[in-house]
């Protein structure tokens, strides 16, 4: 592995433990907003992102490279109702997706094939990301602000459980 897809690796880490960080922090938020069901979507978020970070944590392990640990800022959340936060979330995931197209581009042009090969399942994962951030935006615009509609969108948000790992 050249020291510039490693670069790359350890700085796409760090993106991954930074939206864990920020996910985590809006679920307080939503918590303190009495919304479990979104708190407990984005927990649940929280450890997807947290599981995007170790897949490359150890890719690197097994590949004999030692992982470098960047320093996360401070989320800040600010956000006043939920359509605002997913909105956020998807503004997010599609910043990450230029992040993960910008590595799966390192491996191509350093001809690192086994990262190229673990970059196709972190493409179509920020599809599915995109995907479901767009769906819940959807959700949240028919269900307006108050009211039955958004208890009701809590409430399916507060089903969201823990995904199996993907091999
Ligand atoms: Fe790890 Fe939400 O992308």
């Amino acid at each position: 592995m050249t020291s510039r897809t490693l670069d790359a690796v350890n700085k796409q880490i760090q993106a991954e433990f930074q939206s864990a960080y920020i996910y985590l922090a809006m679920s307080g938020r939503f918590e303190d907003m009495k919304m479990s069901g979104a708190a407990n979507w984005m927990r649940i978020q929280w450890q997807e992102e947290t599981a995007h970070a170790m897949k490359l944590f150890d890719h690197l392990i097994r590949r004999g490279q030692a992982p470098v640990l960047e320093t996360l800022d401070a989320p800040t959340v600010s956000f006043e109702s939920a359509l605002d936060a997913f909105e956020q979330v998807l503004a997010h995931e599609q910043h990450v997706t230029k992040l993960i197209h910008e590595l799966y581009e390192v491996a191509i042009e350093e001809k690192d094939y086994a990262l190229q090969t673990l970059m196709h399942w972190y493409i179509d994962e920020q599809v599915e990301e995109e995907e479901n951030a767009e769906a819940i935006i959807d959700s949240l615009r028919l269900a307006g602000e108050s009211g039955q509609g958004l208890f009701l969108v809590d409430r399916e948000l507060g089903q969201r459980a823990p995904e199996e790992e993907e091999e």
